[in-house]
């Protein structure tokens, strides 16, 4: 993991630096469904959303990256946890976004959640889908052509899932 790494809640002074990396995954496209007519206050309101908890991996006191932490389903459906989690374009490959991953499914299992399911990883993305994968995760469905994606067209997205 990189060294100095801090992972934290995040407060309303992280929003702009969120934005930011919210920013890069709407430019490229490839890994949210996120439009590129979105703007700031809409990332915001995803990222930092009331629904669930926000942290943010931070590095010499700025954000590296981030992920939101919910229930998949509200009611009957909460026991299973959803999250999303980006990592700003000049950090990837550090490490960053694994040391987010087990810190969200730590937490996860401390607030009683029994397993962790993700709802469309884009099967294309190969970064999210090998993380997921070493991290225990199956794919348990393959959606056909569900995401319209920037250069390769409709592409597959997976249903991905663990016990917890
Ligand atoms: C997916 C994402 C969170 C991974 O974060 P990261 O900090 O780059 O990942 P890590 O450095 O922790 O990599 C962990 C492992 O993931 C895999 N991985 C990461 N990037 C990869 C890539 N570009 N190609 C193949 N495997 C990759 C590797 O197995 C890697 O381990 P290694 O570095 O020991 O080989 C990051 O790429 C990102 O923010 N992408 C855009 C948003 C996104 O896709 N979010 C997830 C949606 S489901």
């Amino acid at each position: 993991m990189e060294e100095g790494l801090v992972i934290r809640d995040a407060t309303a002074a992280d929003a702009p630096a969120i934005v930011a990396i919210g920013r890069e995954l709407v430019e490229d496209g490839d890994t949210y469904v996120f439009p590129p007519a979105t703007t700031d206050d809409e990332l915001k309101a995803y990222w930092l959303s009331p629904a669930g908890r926000t942290f943010v991996a931070v590095l010499d006191q700025h954000p590296v990256g981030c992920y939101f932490l919910r229930s998949n389903y509200p009611g009957r459906g909460r026991h299973v946890a959803n999250a999303s989690y980006a990592v700003a374009r000049r950090f990837t490959r550090r490490g960053i976004g694994r040391a987010m991953a087990e810190h969200s499914l730590e937490l996860a299992r401390q607030l009683g959640f029994q397993a962790m399911q993700f709802n469309l990883v884009v099967s294309t993305n190969e970064a999210a889908v090998t993380l997921w994968r070493t991290l225990g995760f199956r794919i348990v469905g393959t959606l056909p052509k569900v995401f319209d994606h920037p250069t390769r067209g409709q592409v597959d997205a997976y249903v991905m899932h663990r016990l917890l």
